[in-house]
């Protein structure tokens, strides 16, 4: 049980041990994603959260800002992943929650992913809207989806 658990932002190069070992379990063993799709270009350059139970991981998500100049205020949040006996404890919802926070601080005011349709429910609970049709990746159904911060609306 997840009672008490910390959730930590990392950079990949302190992160990776750790991360990696949470998605191999979840989208490699679990979900049967190819082993070769699991790591991406993208890694080096995300912020990572990470939650703790005491010192074990439990869970991880990343965040990548943008890099494009065009693109200055979007960025996209994925690899989320809470290991099974940890899931509906609220971990995940911290998760995403540290990355948004974060993401805010940093002047984002749209956060998009990738959703699997099983999760889009649990993101839907944080305020993300899914848009778009329903579309294959690494051999799993996903949706876009999308959340417009308040900073977004403002004048
Ligand atoms: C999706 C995932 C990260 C959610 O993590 P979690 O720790 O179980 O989520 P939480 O406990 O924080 O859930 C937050 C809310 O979403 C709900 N929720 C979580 N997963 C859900 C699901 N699959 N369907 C419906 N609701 C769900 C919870 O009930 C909770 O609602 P509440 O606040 O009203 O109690 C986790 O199930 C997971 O790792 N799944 C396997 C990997 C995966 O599919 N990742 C998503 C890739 S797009």
């Amino acid at each position: 049980m997840a009672d008490l658990y910390a959730i930590l932002i990392k950079s990949w190069n302190d992160a990776q041990k750790e991360a990696f070992a949470i998605r191999k379990t979840v989208f490699i063993e679990e979900q049967g994603v190819p082993e070769e799709m699991e790591l991406d270009e993208f890694d080096p350059i995300c912020q990572h959260a990470l939650a703790y139970e005491n010192s074990r991981c439990i869970g991880t998500a990343r965040l990548i800002l943008p890099i494009e100049a065009a693109n200055r205020q979007i960025a996209r949040i994925g690899r989320m992943a809470v290991l099974a006996p940890y899931r509906k404890q609220g971990v995940g919802k911290s998760l995403l929650s540290a990355l948004i926070k974060l993401g805010i601080s940093k002047d984002i005011t749209q956060f998009e992913l990738h959703a699997q349709l099983s999760a889009i429910p649990f993101y839907e609970q944080l305020g993300f809207i899914a848009t778009g049709n329903v579309y294959d990746e690494a051999g799993i159904a996903h949706r876009d989806m999308i959340l417009q911060t308040p900073l977004s609306q403002s004048p």
